[in-house]
C-alpha cells in the first residue's frame, strides 16, 4: 500500500487546562495547562487530537504524492499508521480506505484555499445556546459590556486636524433615504401573527431571484441578482425555515431564483437535537426548536414568521478561484449584500427583518442535508411581523422603526 496525507492539514498546538484536585486541596486553583496538539483536516467534521509523533510523521509526508507505506509503519509503527488513515488525517492507496479517499479526493476537487477551508470548518457551531452564554456573563447589555471590557475604541477616528477638514454637502432626501433610515435590526417579532405568502415572495424575488440571464460561453449560464457578486457566479443559495407563513405549510424549503418557487424539503425532527438538554425558553416543537438553535438560542430572532438561511455553493466560486486566498472573503461579502438587499426590502413592506452570523451551522447541515465544505451556511436572515411593543432593545435612535415606542 502507498500513503499520502490529506490534502489540507493545520496543526495547532493548542493550550488546554484542566482542574486538579491535589492542586486544589493544596490551596491554589487547580488549574493545570499543557499543550495538546490538534490537527485540523477540514473535510473531517471535527478537528482530531494528535500527539508529538504523530505531528512528526504527518510531517514527513505530501499531500500530492505518494509514499511506501512499509517504511513510514517500520519508523512510526503500524498501529500509528492505522489510526492516523482511520481518523483521516492519512489517505491509503488501497480498497480498504476507497471511502475516505473519495472524500479526500472530492474536497481537493472543490479547490479551497487552505486557510479558508480550515477557518471555515474551524468556526461552526454545533448545538452552541450563544444566547444563554452572553446572558450569563452579563453581557446582553450595553452596561455589562462597559463594566466587564472597559470603554470600547472611540465611535470616530481622527486622522488629523479637525481645521484641515473639508466639510460635504448634504444631498437632499429621497425616498431611499426614508428606507435606509427605516431599517433596524428587529429583536420584537410577533409570534401570533402570520407572514403574507405574497410578502415574504416579494423579498426573496428583489433579494435572490434571477433578474436576467446571460449566457457566458457553452454551459456557462450567468445570473443577474439585485446584489453584486464576485465573479458574477453568485454562489449563495437561500434555504427557507418557514414557521408562520400564511399560505405556506410549515417546514423546510429550497428557493429556486430561476423560477421564483420554493421546493419543500423533508424535515425529520429525528435530525434536530433534544430540547430537553436546553434552558427551558427553548421550544419544544421540533421545527420551532430547529428555529431557536439555528440562531444560537437568540429567543428574539427565533421568533421571525420565516428564517432564511444563507449557504454559498463554494464551488460555484472556486470554479474560477481556484485555491484563491480572496475567495471565501467573497463569498461572505456577497452574502453581506444579499442580507441588506433582503432587509431593505422587508422594511419596505413595514416588515421586521435580521441578519445574524451567530449561526449554528451543524445544526442546519444536518437538518437540510448541507455538508460544510460543499454548501454550508454562513448566515441567516429573518422575517416577520413586528410586535406593538419593544421588549428586547433595538437600536433605533430616530424612532423610525417604533415611531410611538
Ligand atoms: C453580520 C451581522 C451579524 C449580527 N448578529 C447579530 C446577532 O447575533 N444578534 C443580534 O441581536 N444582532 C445581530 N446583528 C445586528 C446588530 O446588532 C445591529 O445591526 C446593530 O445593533 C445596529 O442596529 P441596527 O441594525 O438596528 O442599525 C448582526 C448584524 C450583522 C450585520
Amino acid at each position: 500500500m502507498r500513503i499520502r496525507r490529506c490534502s489540507v492539514l493545520w496543526l495547532e498546538p493548542r493550550e488546554v487546562a484542566h482542574v486538579e484536585l491535589a492542586g486544589l486541596l493544596a490551596g491554589g486553583t487547580g488549574v493545570v495547562s499543557r499543550i495538546q496538539w490538534q490537527a485540523h483536516a477540514p473535510q473531517l467534521p471535527e478537528a482530531v487530537d494528535v500527539d508529538a509523533e504523530d505531528v512528526a510523521l504527518l510531517g514527513e509526508l505530501s499531500p500530492r504524492d505518494w509514499s511506501a507505506s512499509a517504511p513510514l509503519r517500520a519508523r512510526h509503527g503500524a498501529a500509528r499508521v492505522r489510526r492516523l488513515l482511520q481518523a483521516g488525517l492519512l489517505v491509503g492507496s488501497t480498497k480498504p480506505w476507497s471511502a475516505a479517499r473519495a472524500l479526500d479526493e472530492r474536497f481537493r476537487d472543490q479547490h479551497w484555499h487552505g486557510l479558508a477551508a480550515t477557518w471555515h470548518a474551524a468556526s461552526r457551531w454545533d448545538g452552541i445556546d450563544a444566547a444563554g452564554e452572553v446572558e450569563e456573563a452579563g453581557l446582553l447589555t450595553a452596561e455589562g459590556l462597559r463594566a466587564t471590557y472597559g470603554a470600547p475604541p472611540a465611535v470616530a477616528h481622527d486622522r488629523g486636524p479637525a481645521e484641515a477638514r473639508i466639510g460635504l454637502p448634504r444631498a437632499a432626501r429621497t425616498a431611499l433615504d426614508a428606507l435606509l433610515d427605516a431599517r433596524a435590526t428587529c429583536r420584537n417579532f410577533d409570534p401570533s401573527v402570520a407572514l403574507p405568502l405574497a410578502q415574504l415572495a416579494q423579498v426573496l424575488e428583489r433579494a435572490f431571484a434571477a433578474r436576467g440571464q446571460v449566457q457566458g460561453a457553452d454551459d456557462f449560464d450567468v445570473l443577474k441578482r439585485t446584489s453584486p457578486s464576485g465573479g458574477a457566479l453568485h454562489p449563495t443559495e437561500c434555504y427557507l425555515i418557514a414557521r408562520h407563513v400564511d399560505g405556506l405549510p410549515r417546514g423546510l424549503y429550497h428557493y429556486r431564483p430561476l423560477e421564483h418557487a420554493l421546493q419543500p424539503l423533508p424535515f425529520d425532527s429525528a435530525d434536530v437535537a433534544d430540547p430537553a438538554a436546553y434552558r427551558a425558553q427553548a421550544p419544544r416543537d421540533p421545527l420551532d426548536f430547529l428555529a431557536w438553535i439555528a440562531v444560537g438560542g437568540q429567543q428574539w430572532f427565533a421568533e421571525a414568521a420565516a428564517l432564511c438561511v444563507l449557504a454559498p455553493r463554494f464551488h460555484r466560486n472556486y470554479w474560477k478561484y481556484r485555491n484563491h486566498p480572496k475567495a471565501y472573503r467573497v463569498c461572505i461579502l456577497d452574502i453581506g449584500h444579499l442580507s441588506q438587499t433582503f432587509l431593505l426590502s422587508a422594511t419596505e413592506l413595514g416588515l421586521g427583518s435580521y441578519v445574524t452570523a451567530a449561526i449554528n451551522e451543524v445544526d442546519l447541515e444536518r437538518a437540510f442535508g448541507l455538508t460544510h465544505w460543499v454548501d454550508g451556511p454562513l448566515a441567516i436572515c429573518g422575517i416577520g411581523p413586528r410586535a406593538g411593543r419593544m421588549t428586547t432593545y433595538e437600536l433605533d435612535p430616530n424612532r423610525k422603526a417604533w415611531p410611538r415606542g
